[in-house]
Formats: C-alpha cells, structure tokens, sequence
C-alpha cells in the first residue's frame, strides 16, 4: 500500500496537472553529533529518516516550467531561459536553483512540471530544503534522462543552496538525504568528503524528534552570522597557524595557546567548533562499540556547547533536552540541525518511547503551555523513483 505522502502527492498532482509523471522521494536527516562543524570541514554523524519530500515530475515539450506544493498555496511558473531570482521565487528557489545549477554544468533540461509534498516540519532542523534539492536533482535527471550518482545529486543540491538560495551551509544536509542507508549512521568527513557508514545497534536505540514548535528561515541571517563569526576567528588563527585551512585543522591546545587573538565572541565560536570536532571523532568509537550511555553523553555535551558557546539554541529547545534527560530511557538528546528553533533529537531505548513521549509533552506543556509535537523516526534511504504498487 501507497504510504499517506505519496498517496497526497500522487492527488495533488491529478488535480494540478492531470495524469501522468513519475514520483521521486528524497530524506530529510537528524544528526547525531556534530553541530555547525561541516562547513568547518570537521566529520558529522547524520542518519536519513523515513520522512522527506515526494515530488511528482512531468517533462513538457517547451523549456517553462510550473512547480507547486502542498505545503505553499503559491504555484510558481516561468522559463528555463529567464530563471527567477531566489528572492523573486520564494518557496521555488530550492528546485530553481538546481535548474540553475544543472544548466550551469551543461545540461540542457527540457521543460518541467513538478508538484511537490513532504512530511517534515519545514524549518525545523530536519533537512526539509536538502530533502526537496535533492529530490528535484534525482527527479530531473531521471526525466531529461542523464545519468546522476546520489552523490553528485548531493553536489549540485550543495552548490544550489550557497549559490542560489544563498545559505553559506555546509554538505552534510544533501549528503545524509542522498547516502542514507537504513540501520546506519554516515560518517561523513566535510574537509574532502569521503564517506563512511556506521552500523548503529538498532534493537537497542530509537529516534525521537521533539518539536519546540518554534521555525527559523536559515537565510535570516542568524546562520550566516555563525559562519562569519568563525570564520573571523579562524582567519586570526591562521595567523599563528599558517597550515589551518580550517577550524577542523585547530586543536583544542592551539585554540587555548592563541587565545588572546581573539575576542571572546569568537573564541566562544571557536571553542565550540574545535571541541566538538573532537567528540565527534570519539561518538565513533562508541558507535561502532555500540557504547549508548557514553554516546548520549557527548550528545548531551554537544548541546550544552551549542548553547552556551555557539549561541544558537534556544530555551524551548533547552527545556526539551533537559525534560528528556530526566527520562530514564534516554540516552541523549540535544538540538539537531542549525538550532535557532525547531526540532531536538532525542536517542531513547525503544521500550522506553512511550513512557518517554508522555513525559516530555507533559512537562513541555505545562511550561509553555502548548504540546510539543513529537514522534518516533525510523531509517531513511538514498533517494529513488517509487513505483505506483
Ligand atoms: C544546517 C546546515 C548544515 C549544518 C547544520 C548545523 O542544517 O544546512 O550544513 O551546518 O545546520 O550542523
């Protein structure tokens, strides 16, 4: 049986464009550790989830295209050959921009009508905006019939989403939805990309997202104020540390050594990059041990650093994550994704989610008087076509 997205999305798009078009589905992500290093180069732990973006695809015989969304009431339309800016696109510079961004590299694209729907919150920390890049990549290849590896559908939803949209995020995003693999974390390097996957020990963890029903938009500006802060901080480092191409390159001890460089916003910037690279490398090990105690403790750590140090939480987020550690079914919990709102991830033992689910939506509520939505995630996959069952 269809499941309920691809159900809304096949409706959706009979309504707006008739029958036909193929269905493509791409994963939004949690990440385990590693907060606000990938565009530091440092190594992040992401896993794919089983909530993303559908989209149904329709070539057409001229070069316009005509995009619309469940999520967005506006239908957004126009030529291949006088592409919209961001800004002038709205909702649509996500798939815009990879019409961009694929043209840029040669392809030439026929015309396109796609008609998109999605279970995950948007702006919420989940990779909704890899989630639709990356599935349009997917989709729009398989329609002008080139060839594309997940990974470079991973390249180009990176490229579109600095270049076009104008996010100066990192690659973990589009890699964790185009190389998710079910029953395994990525270990994904961000200095040169090179990739790994983690078997996790599944019969003993569950995913929990916890929503602070709150939503942030990442071109608002307080992402790309992180990016400069650090990179500030690692430009007068470099200035001691020629070799540094990036804050993953600095140690904790060359951090502390030059500490006077810096002002103290962006040793706090720093200081989180450079610890959290390290427990990155560690949550690993633990992994791969399957260590949960000692993992969710470094998850723990991580938002604490998130917090305090890079600024980028916020206090119904802190209220989630402290409300899940008095659970004794919780390994760990800490904000996932950008942080400024939306969602916490917690890890939790899978006999203990409901009693956990109940205890943090009471507590939640009774603070800030509205329930936090929350639910259980499983594995996702890498993007592919859904056939009609
Ligand atoms: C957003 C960005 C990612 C990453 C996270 C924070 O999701 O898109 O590249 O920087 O925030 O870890």
């Amino acid at each position: 049986m269809d499941r309920p997205l691809f159900t809304r999305v096949r409706a959706l798009a009979r309504a707006r464009l008739g029958s036909g078009g193929r269905l493509f589905f791409a994963s939004g992500r949690v990440n385990l550790l590693g907060a606000h290093i990938d565009y530091h180069g440092g190594c992040v732990l992401p896993v794919a989830v089983d909530r993303g973006v559908a989209v149904v695809a329709r070539r057409r015989d001229d070069r316009r295209f005509r995009l619309a969304s469940a999520e967005f009431s506006q239908s957004v339309e126009g030529d291949l050959d006088a592409l919209p800016t961001a800004a002038e696109a709205g909702w649509a510079a996500y798939p815009v921009g990879i019409f961009a961004t694929l043209e840029a590299a040669g392809h030439v694209l026929p015309g396109l009508d796609l008609v998109f729907a999605g279970d995950l919150p948007v702006g919420a920390g989940l990779s909704s905006s890899a989630a639709i890049l990356v599935a349009t990549a997917v989709a729009v290849a398989a329609i002008a019939d080139f060839p594309l590896a997940p990974i470079d559908a991973a390249r180009f939803a990176h490229r579109a989403e600095t270049g076009f949209v104008g996010v100066k995020c990192g690659i973990m995003d589009p890699f964790a939805s185009a190389l998710g693999r079910p029953g395994h974390a990525l270990w994904l390097d961000c200095k040169d990309q090179s990739h790994d996957w983690i078997a996790l020990p599944t019969e003993r963890m569950a995913f929990v997202m916890l929503d602070s029903m709150t939503r942030r938009e990442l071109k608002d500006g307080g992402f790309n104020q992180r990016v400069a802060e650090s990179l500030s901080a690692l430009a007068k480092l470099k200035t001691r540390l020629p070799k540094a191409t990036c804050l993953r390159d600095v140690s904790v001890e060359d951090l502390e050594r030059h500490r006077e460089l810096l002002p103290d916003l962006e040793w706090k910037r720093a200081r989180h990059v450079v610890t959290e690279v390290a427990r990155v490398r560690r949550a690993r090990e633990l992994l791969a041990r399957g260590e949960l105690l000692e993992f969710g403790q470094l998850m723990w750590l991580s938002h604490l650093s998130s917090r305090h140090l890079y600024e980028v939480s916020t206090p119904r987020l802190d209220a989630l994550q402290e409300l899940s550690l008095s659970h004794p079914g919780c390994f760990g919990a800490r904000l996932t994704g950008a942080g400024f709102g939306g969602c916490a991830l917690a890890v939790v033992a899978p006999d203990a989610v409901e009693s956990f689910a109940e205890q943090v939506a009471a507590g939640f509520e009774r603070r800030f008087g509205e329930r936090a939505a929350i639910h259980s995630l499983g594995f996702g996959s890498a993007p592919s076509e859904v056939e009609e069952s």
